[in-house]
Parts: structure tokens; C-alpha cells; sequence
């Protein structure tokens, strides 16, 4: 029997096993981690290392660097992993490992851990879409959450409205045109002289100043769903180079708190609206940018109005991390073929095309 028919024929019996035991690894950008989830709501285990103090020396995350030292982390933070949950290789029943979006280089390192633990043990690999892990990262924090839902992922890489239509089925709403809004905040941060990562930056001196700069950008998409934060991004560049010019003291905080408002403002008054339109009452944050901390208050104040169960992931499920990547494997595992080993790594998967 080949590798791929013993494989189909173990998740067969894994969908009958009471409790499913994942080992998950994730390594798509500058975070390893390496988590124990069972039935994809159970963190037994969750480690992380983050690389923010190698990256930050050179203001941004080197692709290359970033691959050298998750190949460092990866075999520790399995070990770390099992020792921290209390269970050996062989209370594993299958691997889940992230297959994209994110740094090639960064994802073969955790593919071929993940590739090489499932070929050793013989249980099935499961290669999961990092967007369906930052989604999934509130089904760990709510244990009440199911879907239907409406979902706004605001990340470093995505920016879209979806409808999450069951645990492995979305559909797009709206999405942003150009950047993303975690990446308007990193490359806004980035020319106000802010240290790598810089969103957080953004979001700390925001905080308690009263937004008055009104950055101009024409929104073209005003009547449908979808972004885009191109504009308002060269808005706050061509403001902060006029003052430069004229040899003018730029107010940071200011201009941190004046971005951030219309760079939230834009999309929650758009997934509100979608919510009334899809009739949805449940809305639910994911991605890295749901740590922010006016994306979080605003939406609040604004569901409670509109009486919509507003759902964010605590702050350490916000980042990247493996037990979200565990938790959808399992999802996964309930109704989908495990993979074959000559998959590959995709560097660009959108959440439509997995
Ligand atoms: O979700 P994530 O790991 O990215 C992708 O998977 O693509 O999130 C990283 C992004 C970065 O752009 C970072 O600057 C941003 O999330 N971020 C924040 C905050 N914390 C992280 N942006 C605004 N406010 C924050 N508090
Ligand atoms: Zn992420």
C-alpha cells in the first residue's frame, strides 16, 4: 500500500476517534511555533519564537534570515511542545502544518519538518492556509463559536470581508484592491522613523490623541465592498514629506491617531454593512491587526448599537502562532483527503482557492 492509501484509510478511522491529537507547526513569516490541539478547540501546548529582535536591526523582516533561524527553532520547539503538553511522538495523530500564504523559504521549513514527521510516525499530513488559521484562532478562544459568521481578516498580507459559511467554506465579501491594512500601518510607521513592527507602534501613540489631520484619498469603492489603502498610505507620505520640505516638526502621535481612525473607520463601516446585508449577527476579528486596540473599541461600541455578537482572539492568538493552524487541521481532517508528501509550499494562496 502506497503512503497516500494508508494515509486516506487512517483519517477514516481518526473521524471515529473521540479525541484527535494534532501537532501543528507554523512558520510563514518571523514567528516558529509549534502547538499540541486537540479536536481543534484544545491547546494542550503552544509554543512560539519570535524573530522581532533579529528582524528589527534591519526594519523589516529579511526573507532569507527569517529561513535560517526557523531551520534553528524547529526540531526544539517540537521537543518543547511535547514535553510542555506531557506526551511523546506517538500520542500524535496527525501533523498540520501551514502551506501558504507567506515567505517560501520560511514555509519549506515547516513543510518538510511537518513532510518528514508524518512519513516517520505514519499518521496524515494536513497543509492548512494561514488566513483559515488566523479565522480559526477565535475557536480556540470561544468554545461557543460555530459558523455562520461574518469574518474581517485584517492582517499583514489581507484585508477582506467573508462570510464563513462552515468550518472549510468562505465566501468573499469585499477585499482590499492593493495593500493590505497591516501593511499601510508597517510602511506608515516605517517613514514616521518607527522601529520594526511598526503596527503596534502605530497603535500605542494613537492612543488618547484626538484625530485632526484630514489625509485626502479619493475612495473610488465607496459604494461596494472592497479597500483600498494605497491611498490613504501616499496620502500620509506626501503629508509627511511637505513638512519635511518646509523644515517643519512633524506631531507623530498625531499622525499616527489621524491614519489610524480612517484607516479602521473605512473598513468597519463596510463589514458593518455587510452584516446588515448578509443578515448576520455574529462578526468575528482575525489576523494580526485585530490586536489593534481602535479596531477592537470601535467595533465594540458600534456592534453593541446595531446588536451584532462581536468576537475578537485574545492578544497572543492575534500574532502567528501554531494552535490555529491545529485547529483547522482538524476541521480539515473531518471532511477533506490528507495530502500527499510532494506537496508544496504556496507562497501567495488566497482564502478562495483552498
Ligand atoms: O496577521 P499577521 O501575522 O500578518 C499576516 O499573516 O499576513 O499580522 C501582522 C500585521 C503586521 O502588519 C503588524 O504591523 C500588524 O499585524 N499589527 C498591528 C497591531 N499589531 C500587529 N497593526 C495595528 N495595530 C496593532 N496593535
Ligand atoms: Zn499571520
Amino acid at each position: 500500500m502506497t503512503y497516500i492509501e494508508r494515509m486516506k484509510g487512517r483519517v477514516i478511522n481518526l473521524r471515529k476517534k473521540e479525541i484527535v491529537t494534532i501537532l501543528a507547526i507554523e512558520s510563514s513569516c518571523d514567528e516558529t511555533s509549534v502547538a499540541i490541539v486537540q479536536n481543534g478547540r484544545k491547546v494542550l501546548s503552544n509554543i512560539i519564537s519570535s524573530q522581532i529582535d533579529i528582524h528589527r536591526h534591519f526594519g523589516g523582516v529579511v526573507p532569507e534570515v527569517a529561513s535560517r533561524n526557523h531551520i534553528l527553532n524547529i526540531i526544539p520547539l517540537v521537543e518543547q511542545a511535547l514535553d510542555s503538553a506531557k506526551l511523546k511522538l506517538s500520542d500524535i495523530d496527525a501533523i498540520g502544518v501551514t502551506q501558504g500564504a507567506g515567505l517560501v523559504g520560511a514555509l519549506l521549513v515547516g513543510l518538510t519538518t511537518a513532510k518528514a514527521l508524518s512519513y516517520a510516525l505514519d499518521i496524515p499530513l494536513i497543509p492548512v492556509n494561514h488566513i483559515k488559521g488566523h479565522i480559526a484562532a477565535n475557536y480556540i478562544a470561544f468554545p461557543e463559536l460555530t459558523p455562520p459568521f461574518m469574518c474581517l481578516i485584517t492582517s499583514g498580507g489581507h484585508t477582506a470581508i467573508v462570510n464563513v459559511d462552515d468550518y472549510n467554506h468562505f465566501s468573499l465579501v469585499g477585499s482590499t484592491q492593493d495593500d493590505a491594512i497591516g501593511e499601510a500601518y508597517d510602511k506608515v510607521a516605517r517613514i514616521l522613523g518607527l522601529e520594526y513592527p511598526g503596527g503596534v507602534k502605530v497603535d500605542k501613540l494613537a492612543q488618547g490623541v484626538e484625530p485632526k489631520i484630514q489625509f485626502v484619498h479619493n475612495d473610488t469603492l465607496a459604494n461596494n465592498y472592497n479597500v483600498s489603502y494605497s491611498g490613504l498610505k501616499t496620502a500620509v507620505i506626501n503629508y509627511v514629506h511637505k513638512l519635511e520640505q518646509k523644515g517643519e516638526k512633524l506631531d507623530v502621535p498625531q499622525i499616527c491617531s489621524s491614519f489610524q481612525h480612517e484607516a479602521v473607520d473605512m473598513i468597519t463601516k463596510k463589514v458593518l454593512r455587510a452584516c446588515k446585508e448578509y443578515n448576520q449577527n455574529k462578526l468575528v476579528l482575525a489576523g494580526g491587526v485585530a490586536a489593534n486596540s481602535y479596531l477592537r473599541s470601535s467595533l465594540t461600541e458600534k456592534c453593541k448599537a446595531e446588536n451584532i455578537s462581536l468576537y475578537f482572539p485574545p492578544l497572543e492568538f492575534c500574532t502567528d502562532n501554531a494552535a490555529m493552524i491545529g485547529s483547522v487541521a482538524y476541521y480539515q481532517l473531518l471532511t477533506e483527503e490528507p495530502a500527499d508528501l510532494n506537496i508544496s509550499a504556496l507562497p501567495s494562496i488566497s482564502l478562495s482557492n483552498n
